[in-house]
């Protein structure tokens, strides 16, 4: 009879016979699942409670589904004739500790097949006993590749690839909204070693930024991603040239009195006004030279205030990733591991511009993309960094928001602006000594809402990314404007 029929007839037995001393030792096993990485090896731990002394018993390792004999020791010898062939030369016993009813079983090199349930069975003449647990193993595949093949006019397909992932691994196509792109085919074959090999593609518009497509070991949560950034590989860029389509228009809207494009520019005219409604608020106080100065020249004239701004580090809250030579911030559920430097967001998940403005007017613009949840505009220098934060202009906070589908001015009381359709990009114009904060729709130069005080501490960019969630992905971004 096999030594794992034996365990299961006697175990029966001493449930219903009162073998003396039966009962009387649990049997531990390593509680959470052991997550073991292909390769390398794990240790199963498994002991008696109370303490006792197991050099005589019989410890056996099994793996439940399949079924197969790990290990077997008896008689105060590892008994190998009946191991499952698949564990053959790659197990361990460690009787270190035996005397004290503690072994383990060291496995090396782990398989993919060592995945799945196992039990570890003590007995002695007088008691048996076992425990279940689960070893989860798990391989990250190497770093996925993008290929570009041109597609028909306009498109273009990237294909991913990445070899070696376990167990199957979750695919996904995002652009740098972080919104989800469908793939447009999606294959993950277990290769003769029982890794997973993963080749997904998609098309993409010429109007697509940049895409990754990034793979995600689901034990681990742990994620690798293939970055392209298809503007630069293959098209000029795609984004300044947008703007600098929507500007011309702006510009051409005002070149009316030229007469050669009348027909063409005025429905743009007709749609150019939207600060009107927004000028009857009666806590918008609007500078006429600036609305002028849009009006007459879309966001010409405001560009030529363009600053550089950068992202500061040692400001981000640790849940923020910055990237893209720091003009990128988005919250991530992975917490950084940073100081807690007293210029850092502990709390409220911020971060500012490396900027100081104590002087001057100054223009920059951030792109929000299809986000729903963002906090843009300035702030103090020297506001509070740490615990929760209201932003609002009595805390040296002037900025715009969008909460639940709502666009606001964070004033007091907060200004609700209506605003028909998503904001995708937004221009923030400074002017210390006047002492106001103006906003701008880039893409058709419409004004926004201005605030009106007086600046008497140097100002810096102020960003908050929003929550971490599926619906609000994406990121922060600053693009350059000149
Ligand atoms: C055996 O027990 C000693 C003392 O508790 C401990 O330091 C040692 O790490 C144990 N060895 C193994 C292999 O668990």
């Amino acid at each position: 009879m096999q030594p794992w029929c034996v365990g299961i007839s006697t175990l029966l037995l001493s449930a219903l016979l009162p073998w003396p001393g039966a009962g009387q030792f649990r049997v531990i096993g390593p509680g959470p699942p052991i997550i073991a990485s292909v390769g390398k090896e794990a240790v199963l731990p498994c002991h008696l409670s109370p303490m006792t002394d197991a050099e005589d018993m019989q410890v056996t390792w099994y793996q439940i589904h399949p079924s197969a004999l790990v290990h077997h020791y008896e008689a105060y010898q590892d008994q190998l004739d009946q191991q499952s062939p698949k564990f053959q030369e790659r197990t361990e016993f460690i009787k270190e500790n035996i005397t004290t009813g503690q072994v383990a079983l060291r496995i090396f090199p782990i398989l993919p097949a060592d995945n799945g349930q196992y039990r570890c069975y003590f007995a002695s003449s007088t008691f048996e006993n076992e425990a279940q647990f689960t070893v989860l193993v798990t391989a990250s595949g190497r770093a996925p590749q993008i290929h570009i093949e041109s597609g028909g006019t306009g498109e273009m397909k990237l294909t991913c690839t990445s070899p070696d992932w376990y167990p199957e691994p979750e695919v996904q196509w995002r652009d740098l909204q972080g919104r989800r792109l469908t793939p447009a085919s999606e294959t993950k074959t277990a290769a003769e070693n029982g890794l997973f090999h993963v080749e997904t593609s998609v098309t993409v518009d010429t109007r697509s930024r940049d895409v990754s497509c990034v793979i995600r070991n689901p034990v681990l949560t742990e994620e690798k991603e293939a970055h392209v950034s298809v503007a630069d590989t293959v098209f000029p860029r795609i984004w300044p040239w947008i703007v600098e389509f929507v500007v011309s228009l702006c510009l051409v809207a005002v070149g009316t009195a030229f007469g050669v494009l009348f027909v063409q520019t005025r429905r743009k005219l007709d749609t150019l006004p939207r600060d009107y409604d927004l000028a009857q608020k009666e806590n918008v106080e609007l500078n006429e030279d600036i609305r002028h100065l849009v009006k007459e020249n879309g966001l010409k004239n405001l560009r030529s205030y363009a600053e550089d701004i950068t992202l500061d580090e040692r400001t981000a809250h640790p849940h923020l990733e910055i990237r893209e030579n720091r003009k990128y911030v988005r919250a991530t559920a992975e917490k950084r591991d940073v100081p807690d430097n007293p210029e850092r967001f502990d709390t409220h998940m911020a971060v500012l511009g490396m900027n100081r403005f104590s002087a001057g007017d100054h223009y920059w613009e951030v792109d929000v993309g299809w986000k729903d949840r963002w906090e843009i505009g300035l702030c103090v220098h020297s506001v509070t960094r740490k615990g929760e934060i209201s932003v609002c202009p009595e805390n040296g906070f002037w900025a715009l928001s969008l909460e639940n589908n709502e666009y606001k001015a964070l004033s007091t009381p907060t200004s609700i602006l209506s605003i028909p359709d998503p904001l995708m990009a937004v221009g923030i114009f400074l002017q210390y000594e006047k002492g106001l904060i103006s906003f701008y729709n880039v893409p058709d130069c419409s004004f926004l809402y201005t605030f009106k005080t007086t600046f008497n501490k140097p100002l810096k960019p102020y960003f908050y990314p929003g929550p971490v969630s599926t619906e609000n992905m994406g990121a922060l971004i600053i693009p350059k404007c000149q």
